[in-house]
């Protein structure tokens, strides 16, 4: 059985309109003709610009959270059905960062999911253990109840529209990458609680990604891995040549 593969780029708060153009007329050339599929996820502000430089690339673009609420009084929110009007294609929800400066819980992260996937948009969804939770030994019962709430109320036939990201909390941003065995390890329990909820044939077909300082250097042993479907890359997706060479590790573990 063979998944395709699925990069995507978590800018975070990084770049302006203009350094989004930028950015993006970096990679493409490096990325045109990847056989994997390639996302850029960028601050609300930069989506336009966005959207207007992918046209006639394979890139895709996300945006990195949207409200659960489609419109009304929620001051600073963005709803899915907005992100829709304007083109994009892709939402992370759940993103560790969220969930730890924002508030995001496994119910709003759950209610976020439900309000993109209504509204047509792809989800990329976060889960992952603290350090904490690690060393506790719960990191198999915090995924899998991560992925389990998130996915209440998801019907089957939607599953297509969501790509799951592993993302260990203690990796983000640290440059401690999961060993590619710690990565393949979660992913694979991940994916047997989708298999659980949803049966085998739909665990077979999640796209399961690993998050958590990836970058060029080791992609490719991470991404070799049978049970990670790609990456959710963060710091390494701000350089055009690092996040490419993602890329290419993904195509060639194909
Ligand atoms: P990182 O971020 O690659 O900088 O660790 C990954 C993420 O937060 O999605």
């Amino acid at each position: 059985m063979s998944r395709r593969k699925v990069i995507a780029g978590n800018w975070k708060m990084n770049n302006n309109p203009e350094q989004t153009k930028t950015l993006i007329n970096e990679i493409a050339p490096l990325v045109s003709g990847s056989k994997s599929d390639v996302i850029v996820c960028v601050p609300y502000v930069d989506l336009a610009a966005a959207l207007e430089t992918v046209k006639d690339t394979n890139i895709k673009v996300g945006a990195q959270n949207c409200s659960w609420a489609v419109s009304g009084a929620f001051t600073g929110e963005v709803s899915a059905p907005m992100l829709k009007s304007i083109g994009v294609e892709y939402v992370i929800t759940g993103h560790s960062e969220r969930r730890t400066y924002f508030g995001d819980t496994d119910v709003t992260v759950r209610d976020r999911t439900r309000a993109a996937l209504d509204a047509g948009l792809k989800v990329i969804l976060c889960v992952g253990e603290y350090l904490e939770q690690r060393e506790q030994g719960v990191t198999a019962e915090v995924c899998a109840m991560q992925t389990k709430i998130a996915l209440q109320g998801v019907a089957a036939e939607e599953l297509k529209n969501i790509i799951i990201a592993y993302e260990p909390v203690w990796a983000i941003g640290t440059g401690k990458t999961a060993t590619a065995e710690q990565a393949d390890e979660v992913c694979a329990i991940i994916r047997a609680t989708v298999c659980g909820l949803y049966g085998e044939a739909a665990a077979d077909d999640m796209i399961i990604q690993y998050g958590g300082s990836m970058n060029a250097g080791n992609a490719a042993e991470l991404l070799s891995k049978p049970n990670v479907d790609g990456g959710l890359i963060g710091g390494a997706s701000l350089k055009a040549n690092d996040f490419a060479q993602i890329v290419k590790a993904a195509d060639e573990s194909l």
